[in-house]
């Protein structure tokens, strides 16, 4: 049974259930197990550094920012070294109210994660999403898998579904 660790912020709403989905989705596979690790001020490098198989969950804040719980291990994170470490990031975003920064926290990871040798999978087509500009997409894919429940949540569950299904095939 593969191990993989799903770091995201307990106390948040959509986020939280987002992850649960994606959960709940590898573990009716039957090959995984899912760890779900708090990501807020007592998350430690030793915590973060704990599985090589990842999954990250971050909204975009505030014009393109992360959140403030991803925001403040940004300067722990950019220490390690994550060569070996696979990475699948799925992130929450509105592409109407944040149309010029839509899922910018993909990219915001994504780069620093594999600048520090980690290996991203999972990029997810652009098409079926209107929005002007996003930091989270490269070459014509988002670096991970896009979800908005503001305006699309009846697409969430195929999306998580297909994505899921997707990391599967690309050996996660
Ligand atoms: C103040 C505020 C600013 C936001 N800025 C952006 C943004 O720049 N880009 C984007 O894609 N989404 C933006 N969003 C949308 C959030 O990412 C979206 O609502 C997400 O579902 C929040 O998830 P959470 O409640 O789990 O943090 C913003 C939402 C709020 C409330």
């Amino acid at each position: 049974m593969k191990k993989i660790g799903l770091y995201y912020n307990f106390d948040t709403v959509k986020t939280k259930r987002v992850a649960n989905k994606i959960k709940e989705a590898f573990e009716n596979s039957g090959e995984y197990e899912i760890v779900a690790v708090d990501v807020d001020e007592k998350l430690t490098e030793e915590q973060f550094m704990e599985y090589d198989y990842m999954l990250l969950g971050a909204a975009t804040w505030m014009d393109g920012e992360l959140p403030y719980y991803w925001d403040e291990f940004v300067p722990a994170m950019e220490d390690l070294d994550m060569n070996g470490k696979h990475i699948a990031i799925f992130g929450l975003g509105d592409q109407k109210n944040g149309t010029e920064n839509f899922q910018d926290a993909i990219g915001l990871l994504g780069y620093l994660l594999e600048d520090r040798g980690a290996k991203l999978y999972g990029f997810t087509n652009t098409e079926g999403y209107e929005f002007e500009e996003s930091y989270g997409v490269r070459d014509d894919k988002f670096m991970g898998l896009s979800i908005d429940i503001e305006n699309q949540a009846a697409l969430t569950d195929e999306r998580i579904e297909a994505w899921v299904k997707q990391l599967q095939e690309e050996g996660f």
